[in-house]
């Protein structure tokens, strides 16, 4: 069976999506939960669920993000993890770690890739006056947030939607989306998922 490891760096919502479909499914066995946050909400309820976990706090590593990395992959390695899963994980990884991981790591991002790469998505989807929003997930690459689709989930933009009221909307989509890109994924298919 897959293993799949998961990183966060706070409240791991998404990864709570990913851990309950994975024991629903049983299609794959989750190895790890680590974050760059020793105080990460996510990791308290990955251990109530009985999943390993794993912190390493990027602070004291200041600039250098290479002895970061070396120290988080030392504890992501020892799990054995096939598959990679970025959920909430708010670190930039470098191309050595990228390529580490290459063909086997996703991320989720809260917009419609190509569209808004980057921080504060809804934000800048509202001011933008588009009628949609939503969520991408794709495979990890060197270039930030732009590796290739592997699913999108889209929501209407409503009128007298605020930033807040958008991301509660795509964030419950994104706990559908990720679920379903990674059980495909696992199956080694790549076809692209669409939601609704
Ligand atoms: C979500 O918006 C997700 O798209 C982004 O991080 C935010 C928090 O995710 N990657 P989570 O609740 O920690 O899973």
């Amino acid at each position: 069976m897959k293993r799949v490891a998961i990183l966060i760096s706070g409240g791991g919502s998404n990864m709570l999506a990913l851990l309950r479909d994975m024991g629903q499914g049983g299609y794959a066995e989750p190895v790890l939960v680590a974050s760059n946050d020793t105080a990460a909400g996510g990791l308290q309820k990955a251990a109530d669920l009985g999943v390993l976990t794993a912190a390493v706090d990027h602070r004291p590593f200041g600039k250098d993000r290479e002895a970061f990395e070396a120290a988080l992959a030392a504890k992501i390695d020892a799990a054995r993890p096939d598959i990679l899963c970025l959920a909430g994980f708010m670190r930039i990884l470098t191309p050595g770690f990228v390529r580490r991981y290459e063909g086997r790591m996703l991320n989720i991002h809260p917009s419609l890739l190509p569209k808004y790469p980057g921080l504060h998505t809804h934000a800048r989807a509202l001011a933008a006056g588009d009628t949609h929003a939503g969520c991408t997930v794709h495979e990890v690459t060197a270039e930030l947030d732009a590796g290739p689709v592997l699913g999108q989930g889209s929501v209407p933009i409503q009128p007298g939607d605020t930033e807040a009221s958008l991301a509660l909307r795509v964030l419950s989509l994104e706990h559908q989306l990720y679920p379903a890109v990674l059980r495909r994924f696992v199956a080694g298919d790549r076809t692209l998922v669409r939601l609704p």
